[in-house]
């Protein structure tokens, strides 16, 4: 008998064994768009539906943080008007989707250097970190213009001049002293990574965040994952069994 093509059932989940922040390296766009004859940009265009369907889906799932690796440090290499039109649809989707976090208690955090944005989308990133900002339910961490050894190099640069005040006993700085001083300050570390798009590698991601992040790789292009896709993931991560360097209790 032929296979079905029918999509398998979401796998069950143990709701006490979930990620409590999931980060996601969102890859393929370009590749699902060339597959059907169309420019990069429309993948990236067909990208954002996937953002807001796993935004829902963590919601569904009660993940309380969410990053999603929106624009590195890396892709101003690209093409200018790739460039333009992916800042340009983050902008759209900020814009878009404000009024929707706000209702439904999400908070938006920018990881990344936003002062070397276009002013109009700084902005806008700004005023609605302000609107969400006493929201509880689940934080959305956006990592733009971010790069794992650019955030590294800023918080060295800020914690050598809190030392060279007297701000910072040198002597006195451990993790968490450290951690203070990345964009992700407030957020614990990720419990599950996830990339798309079948490179298996970090491309300067949360360098210093993922020391015992669980690794997840799927082949599929960002702009069809979806919440089957996601709780096959939180599924693969239930499975695994974190050490942190001990050894197995029970
Ligand atoms: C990810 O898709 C989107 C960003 C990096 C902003 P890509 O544009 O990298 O897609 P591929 O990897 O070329 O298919
Ligand atoms: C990583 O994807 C960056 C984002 C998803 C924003 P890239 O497509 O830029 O990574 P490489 O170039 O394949 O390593
Ligand atoms: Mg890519």
């Amino acid at each position: 008998m032929k296979a079905s093509r029918r999509a398998e059932p979401p796998p069950r989940l143990d709701p006490t064994r979930l990620p409590r922040h999931v980060a996601i390296i969102m890859d393929g766009n370009g590749r699902w768009a060339r597959r059907r004859g169309l420019p990069r940009t429309e993948g990236h265009r067909a990208g954002r539906e996937a953002v807001r369907r796993t935004l829902e889906a963590c919601r569904d799932l009660s993940i309380e943080y969410l990053t999603l690796y929106a624009f590195s440090t890396e892709n101003w290499r690209r093409p200018a008007d790739e460039v333009e039109e992916l800042l340009l649809l983050l902008h759209e989707f900020v814009a878009a989707e404000a009024d929707d976090l706000e209702r439904n208690g999400i908070r938006l955090h920018i990881s990344g250097d936003l002062d070397h944005l276009p002013e109009a989308i700084a902005a806008k990133l700004r005023e609605v970190m302000a609107r969400t900002c006493g929201n509880t339910r689940l934080v959305l961490n956006c990592a733009l213009n971010y790069g794992g050894r650019a955030e590294l190099l800023q918080a060295v640069r800020r914690l050598a001049e809190d030392a060279a005040a007297g701000r910072v006993a040198p002597a006195a700085i451990d993790d968490a002293t450290f951690a203070r001083y990345l964009y992700t300050d407030g957020l614990p570390d990720p419990d599950l990574l996830i990339r798309t798009g079948g490179e298996q590698r970090i491309s300067n991601f949360l360098l210093w965040q993922i020391a015992y992040t669980e690794l997840y790789f799927s082949d599929v292009y960002w702009p069809d994952f979806d919440a089957t896709h996601l709780a096959a993931a939180v599924e693969a991560f239930q499975g695994r069994r974190r050490r942190f360097g001990g050894v197995d209790v029970g």
